[in-house]
């Protein structure tokens, strides 16, 4: 008989890229890994820079339905203005729930917020997050 620790154990440890983008720490697993759980099959969202100075930098996101983010933690204060309707799924330590935006109403969170965000829609969905330095 296994003990729940030992269970969540074995469910939650697996091999981790550790990828760093600005003051975003971004922690993915492997492609090839066997013990890939469903999320990590998600497609990745895709980032663009847009603007990178002393002030802010602004990236546009973009997902394809069910694509994510990999989970990350905000080293910044941000702003995200959706560019389109966005269905998320945030993930986050919490648990997972389910979030609808509307396209072109902005929100703001505080530095350190640690979560994962899917495209929980059939449409492919966008936004533009602002950190602020
Ligand atoms: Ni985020």
């Amino acid at each position: 008989m296994i003990k729940l620790p030992d269970l969540q154990y074995l469910l939650c440890v697996r091999p981790l890229l550790h990828v760093t983008s600005g003051n975003r720490q971004i922690f993915r697993s492997f492609p090839g890994d066997s013990t890939m759980s469903k999320y990590s099959a998600r497609p990745p969202a895709i980032p663009t820079t847009l603007l990178d100075d002393d002030v802010v930098r602004i990236i546009r996101w973009d997902f394809e339905p069910g694509a994510d983010t990999g989970h990350h933690t905000h080293g910044l204060g941000y702003v995200v203005v959706p560019m389109t309707d966005c269905q998320f799924l945030i993930e986050d330590e919490s648990g997972s729930r389910r979030v609808d935006t509307a396209r072109g109403m902005p929100y703001r969170r505080e530095a350190g917020v640690s979560h994962n965000v899917v495209n929980a829609g059939n449409e492919p969905m966008s936004f533009i997050e602002i950190e602020y330095k």
